[in-house]
């Protein structure tokens, strides 16, 4: 089964094919226009997508080699509504057009069946840490579809936190990749910063950027650098002990980890080097793409699901709800 996936939930318009034998194409547009503002305007982004998805799809398409799939999975939340709806109403109308199965995708099964994409040799039940722009959690994925959340951050996204410290240091959107480029030349010792405690296995992230900002008034002539480094290494060590603890306690050795923030250098060394079996997709898999919608489908359809075209969009839709 050939399944075209569409993404559309944030500032990526993107689609991929997926079939048998894996990934056959993925092509994901990042739109410019929010880098002048510094974070995602959802009306320019609704707008961007309109203009920009039927390219898009007739781009994976081409590279597939193929005119049509043989179903259409799209992104159905969670997300800025109005930027979900295009892709998702596109996704509804190519269905029906081609008279092939739809079925909407939650854009975090997404991320957290993507390390599977690239490593059809890892197998559930696995930890799945999801740390995006949006999103930060711990999950217990048992199944195709059974999720349980262990733990998530109770303020800010990881993803949130790198752009807003990377807002405040007039560094540029978005943040995550700048802050990771800048910090190779720092020293993550230099500044100290605290390691926020939430309560159990939970996370947060504001206070750190809080402090960080207190620091930046404190200390105008701070090096860049080495502010990146000492936040970076914060948020990983952060990272890095709720993975090791809640693997412990859910006795779980293997751990998948996905979403943008995932493409981090010292997260993914880091990481990497914990005494459990961690899977991390390549680069281009971590940010928001198709292929994870169309992969995630894919294992959906293959277990019969469908979904009519009644189907609602959800701008919220935690993982483990039905
Ligand atoms: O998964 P994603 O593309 O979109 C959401 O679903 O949110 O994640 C985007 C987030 C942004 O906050 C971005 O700054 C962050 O991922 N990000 C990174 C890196 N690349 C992207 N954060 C840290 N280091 C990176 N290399
Ligand atoms: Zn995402």
């Amino acid at each position: 089964m050939l399944v075209l996936g569409i993404e559309s939930s944030c500032d990526e318009t993107a689609a991929g094919v997926v079939g048998p034998d894996g990934l056959l194409s993925d092509v994901t547009y990042t739109q410019e226009i929010h880098a002048r503002f510094g974070g995602v305007v959802p009306e320019w982004a609704s707008r961007a997508h309109a203009e920009r998805i039927s390219a898009t799809v007739r781009e994976a398409l081409e590279q597939a080699g193929i005119e049509r799939p043989d179903a259409v999975a799209a992104t159905a939340g969670p997300g800025l509504i109005g930027a979900v709806l295009v892709g998702f109403s596109f996704a509804k109308a190519a269905a029906l057009a081609w008279d092939v199965p739809f079925v909407g995708i939650n854009h975090l099964e997404g991320h957290l069946l993507s390390p599977t994409l690239e490593d059809p040799s890892l197998e559930l039940p696995f930890l799945a840490l999801v740390v995006s722009g949006g999103h930060t959690s711990l999950y217990r994925a048992d199944a195709v579809g059974s999720y349980r959340t262990v733990a998530q951050t109770v303020d800010d996204a990881a993803g949130e936190a790198f752009d807003k410290v990377a807002r405040l240091l007039r560094l540029g959107y978005p943040g995550g990749p700048i802050i990771d480029r800048l910090a190779r030349q720092g020293n993550p010792k230099a500044i100290r910063l605290p390691r926020p405690k939430a309560t159990e296995l939970n996370m947060s992230f504001s206070g750190l950027k809080t402090a960080v900002r207190s620091y930046v008034e404190a200390h105008p002539d701070v090096h860049p650098p080495d502010l990146a480094a000492s936040f970076q290494e914060a948020v990983v060590d952060v990272l890095c002990d709720r993975v090791l603890r809640a693997a412990r306690r859910e006795g779980l050795e293997r751990v998948a980890v996905s979403g943008g923030v995932a493409a981090n250098g010292r997260l993914r060394e880091r990481l990497l080097a914990l005494p459990l079996e961690v899977h991390i997709p390549s680069f281009r898999f971590c940010t928001d793409n198709g292929a994870m919608i169309a992969h995630a489908g894919r294992q959906r359809l293959l277990l019969g699901e469908r979904h009519g075209l009644d189907l609602r969009a959800r701008s919220v839709w935690p993982l483990d709800a039905a």
